[in-house]
């Protein structure tokens, strides 16, 4: 594979194109991981429209809103699937719990970044190990972190083909794909969640402001990242 002459072959391509060169070279092997948000949303209805096979699978982190849970269900009813899920380690959010309580997330980066670990970046690897591509649903406009993500790219932390092919989308054009194709949504995205993690980790943001000043608000914008997509 590369990247370089992918990242040109696609640089005018529509995501559904994207999506259809992975799933017909890689089938099984390139999976997207859905935080059930309106971008894996858009993507897990391009997807299925493609392959009513294809691999989707979410981090269940056991923090998840009750909103999340709901559009999981809902959207496993619509499309006549399961989402496959990930759980963390039982063991390890045990040690987790005796080491810093239910919410010793707050009171440290270190602490809030060894909760990451063990609820997403753990459970991560595990989904990512047999697979070759990683389909996501980041884009550019989301953060600082995020402005110069190709559509395709080599991930050296887990070892796989990253694939973000809604990297160049707004968000009016994810949610004009939504209306359109009624693709089931997360309802916290009603009450001002542009973007939505772990219940404790997510708060709502007032108009104007950064979509992801809601998420780890308490920290600076460059530590805003929980290390699925660090560089
Ligand atoms: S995060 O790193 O800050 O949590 P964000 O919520 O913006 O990420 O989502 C970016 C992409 O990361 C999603 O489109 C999805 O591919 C992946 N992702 C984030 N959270 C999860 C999750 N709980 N399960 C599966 N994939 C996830
Ligand atoms: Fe823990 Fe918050 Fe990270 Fe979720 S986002 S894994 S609750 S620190």
């Amino acid at each position: 594979m590369n990247v370089k002459e992918l990242n040109e072959q696609f640089k005018n391509s529509k995501p559904e194109e994207i999506l259809k060169y992975f799933l017909k070279q890689y089938g099984q092997e390139a999976a997207l991981s859905s935080s059930l948000g309106a971008e894996d949303q858009v993507l897990t209805d391009m997807l299925l429209k493609l392959d009513k096979d294809a691999n989707i699978f979410t981090l269940d982190t056991g923090r998840l809103h009750p909103q999340t849970y709901d559009v999981m269900d809902a959207t496993n009813l619509k499309y006549g699937i399961k989402l496959n899920i990930f759980f963390p380690f039982d063991k390890e959010v045990e040690e987790l719990y005796k080491l810093q309580g239910v919410n010793g997330h707050f009171e440290s980066i270190d602490n809030r970044k060894r909760c990451c670990n063990i609820r997403k970046i753990e459970p991560l690897k595990r989904a990512l190990k047999p697979l070759k591509v990683w389909i996501t649903g980041l884009r550019a406009a989301q953060s600082v972190t995020r402005i110069d993500m190709p559509v395709v790219e080599w991930d050296d932390n887990f070892e796989v083909i990253k694939v973000n092919p809604l990297i160049n989308w707004s968000e009016e054009d994810v949610w004009e794909y939504i209306k359109s194709n009624s693709v089931p949504y997360n309802k916290l995205h009603d009450e001002g969640y542009p973007s939505i993690g772990c219940a404790p980790c997510t708060r709502a943001v007032k108009a104007g402001e950064d979509i992801r000043s809601g998420r780890w608000w308490w920290e600076n914008p460059e530590h805003k990242e929980c290390g699925l997509h660090a560089k």
